[in-house]
């Protein structure tokens, strides 16, 4: 086969695509969408050969000497086999020539002349977005000012250049990280934003520029700056450091909240860490700009810094994006332990294995891999590295000391704790903890288990609406009132795997005939309330997908497994891919049932959306018998108690019910 290389030259105004911030009706989209050619468009990049189904090339994003680009015509999608990377034709563009979501959209359509169909953004969203647009462009201009400052005036080189060198930092890396000096006079940097025309109100925002006595001044009078970027690279804001301590003025300000910096989104150093981390599968966090630019140098570029407080969620799900193995290090002060453990609830709740190292008392990671080199420093995180769990135990421990009432407390503590590692695939990964406290404490492990389980429910009752109670359902003969905790337990390892063959029936199959009046997918919202969808399916972003879908349904698209390719949520984006890539194994079984023709996943759709189903209904209820038992077990009240064994009755008879529809197909 020969090769095909496009030769097509695209052009399109990005200047007006950028300015242009409408929405992009779902119907162009679609229309896009069946437009697109993959092979085409990734064609014009990397030169391509065909090789059965597929195309091959070299990677485009990571260097390669022999092919494992790959890209599927029929899926379409893209993945290269060397480095990972993967996506559709928008994702590409996206990737490929750093256009946001909306730009390459545009510049598809305008590739393949389709007229947009644009839904008017509200006036509001566009101020803002006009806002932010030019506070991006006045910290580019600020960037630029403090780092010619830094680098080629008297003062920048005399006070700021020199200050940074005495600590250490080469210059490569201070041009790396883009630092920079405000020089000390009044307003130097106020003049020359004044000069290029840049407005007032919008340097005030800024943060860079403040009224001073009726008069506009520099707010970073003599302090070395730290740009803060974005994960792409864009400057969101500063940190500016004093050079002198000094009691009166705090030592770093910062950009004030404004359209552009929301500190809780921020991770310092992220744009600069992203591959690291990947490539390490590991993310460092401390609490500095100075840590972060200082293992910089020392070769440690897994690293972003938190700014000294706590975590938030929306950072956590930063480092998530990259990578579920979180190392935290932290000052071996009081003040630093303290700030550390605060982000562990979130940590373990967003799935993230997190791992301390302390830094001995008075260093921190600048100084402390200053003082023992970069060598050292790397081994010292190795072999330091605690669990963050039995950490906060044994600091805790250490604390009550022969305290009984607050040994008491810590067990409680140390419980709800474990209780948060509750996503259904990581039971085995709780159960480890519970093992491994319940040694430490020197109390039962089954005591343990029964109080992990406790908090866990209590978090379940809060979502789970009340089980129906039928009271006219007697105690059979022969059904006991055992426990079903580890029972239900059991199944939590296939959990997720049924949560993604019901997502992937209805992506797949929704729009076939379930019957004579309902397709597949008003079958199965038929079946699954919209309300009780998350109940049903513990993954968040399962839900997100199939409420998506519903929506889509609603509006009277037809959507399938590409038109979740060509929406703007990245992360819903692979999820499908992952979903549609995975050709789920069919358990042995079927071959028994079906003399020895081995029937598709298309031929048996019914079977696989009726089992899917099946699970789920009777892992819900499985649930609820383990809340409705603690409940029991509560209860002191004969009346109350009868209740509770009636309501288990019940759920028993509808769990044997389900139990014995669940099908045969079941998934490795
Ligand atoms: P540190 O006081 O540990 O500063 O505060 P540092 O980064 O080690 O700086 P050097 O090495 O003394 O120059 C940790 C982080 O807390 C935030 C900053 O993000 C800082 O990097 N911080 C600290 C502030 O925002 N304001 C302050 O006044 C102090
Ligand atoms: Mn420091």
């Amino acid at each position: 086969m020969g090769s095909i290389v496009f030769s097509v030259s695209f052009t399109v105004n990005l200047a007006s695509a950028i300015r242009n911030t409408n929405l992009i009706s779902q119907h162009s989209i679609q229309q896009i969408q069946s437009r697109i050619d993959i092979i085409e468009i990734i064609g014009s990049y990397v030169k391509l050969k065909k090789r059965g189904a597929n195309y091959l090339g070299l990677c485009p994003f990571h260097n390669e000497k022999s092919p494992s680009f790959t890209v599927s015509p029929v899926k379409e999608i893209y993945k290269c086999f060397g480095c990972g990377k993967s996506g559709n034709t928008i994702g590409f563009l996206m990737d490929h020539d750093k256009l946001s979501y909306t730009e390459a959209l545009r510049w598809l359509a305008n590739k393949y002349n389709i007229e947009l169909e644009e839904t008017e953004t509200s006036p509001e969203f566009k101020a803002q977005q006009q806002v932010s647009d030019s506070l991006y462009i006045i910290n580019n201009f600020a960037r630029d000012f403090f780092s010619n400052a830094l680098f080629n005036t008297e003062e920048g080189t005399d006070v700021g250049l020199s200050y940074l060198k005495e600590r250490g930092f080469r210059e490569e890396i201070i041009k790396k990280f883009q630092l920079g000096y405000n020089p000390s006079a009044r307003d130097e940097f106020t003049k020359a934003a004044l000069n290029a025309q840049y407005n007032k109100e919008l340097l005030l925002k800024t943060g860079l520029v403040v009224q001073r006595d009726d008069r506009m001044a520099d707010n970073y009078r003599g302090r070395i700056i730290f740009p803060i970027h974005n994960q792409s690279g864009k400057v969101l804001g500063f940190g500016a450091r004093i050079i002198q301590s000094n009691n009166k003025a705090p030592k770093y300000i910062n950009t004030p909240e404004n359209e552009i910096y929301v500190k809780s989104k921020i991770l310092y150093g992220s744009y600069f860490a992203r591959l690291a981390i990947d490539k390490a599968d590991e993310c460092l966090l401390v609490e500095g700009y100075t840590d972060v630019v200082s293992l910089h140098q020392a070769g440690i570029e897994n690293v972003v810094a938190s700014g000294g407080t706590s975590l938030t969620t929306d950072q956590l799900r930063l480092i998530k994006k990259y990578t579920n193995n979180l190392t935290i290090i932290y000052d071996g002060d009081n003040a630093g332990i303290k700030a550390a453990l605060r982000g562990l609830d979130l940590a373990l709740e967003e799935s993230l294995n997190v791992r301390l190292v302390l830094i001995p008392d008075k260093e921190d990671p600048d100084s402390y891999v200053n003082k023992i080199g970069a060598e050292a420093f790397r081994q010292f995180i190795q072999s330091e590295k605690k669990d963050f769990i039995l950490f906060q135990l044994e600091i805790a421990l250490k604390d009550a000391g022969t305290d009984s009432t607050k040994k008491a407390a810590i067990v409680n503590q140390v419980a709800e704790t474990i209780s948060k590692i509750n996503k259904t695939t990581e039971f085995t990964r709780r159960q480890d903890y519970v093992k491994q406290v319940a040694e430490i404490l020197r109390i039962e492990e089954s005591g343990m288990n029964a109080l992990v389980n406790k908090f866990i429910r209590e978090r379940i009752a809060k979502d789970v609406p009340p089980s129906p109670v039928n009271e006219n359902i007697a105690q059979s003969e022969g059904q006991q009132t055992t426990p079903a905790t580890d029972e239900a337990f059991n199944l939590f390892n296939q959990d997720e795997l049924h949560e993604q063959a019901f997502v992937r029936s209805l992506v797949e199959f929704g729009l076939k005939r379930w019957d004579d009046e309902h397709s597949v997918a008003q079958f199965l919202f038929s079946q699954v309330d919209e309300n009780d969808l998350e109940n049903m399916i513990d993954n968040k972003m399962l839900v997100k997908i199939i409420e998506t879908y519903r929506t889509w349904f609603k509006e009277g698209l037809e959507p399938t497994a590409k038109s979740f390719l060509y929406g703007e949520d990245q992360q819903m984006n692979s999820t499908i891919i992952q979903l549609m890539d995975v050709n789920a194994e069919i358990s042995p079984n079927w071959n028994q049932h079906y003399d020895g023709h081995i029937p598709t996943r298309e031929e048996l759709f019914r079977e696989e959306v009726i089992s899917t189903l099946n699970y789920l209904k009777l892992r819900k209820i499985k649930r609820l018998i383990i809340e409705n038992q603690a409940d029991l077990e509560k209860a002191t009240d004969p009346e109350e108690q009868l209740i509770f064994m009636q309501t288990h009755q019940h759920l028993k008879e509808m769990e044997i019910a389900i139990t014995k529809k669940v099908g045969t197909v079941i998934y490795k």
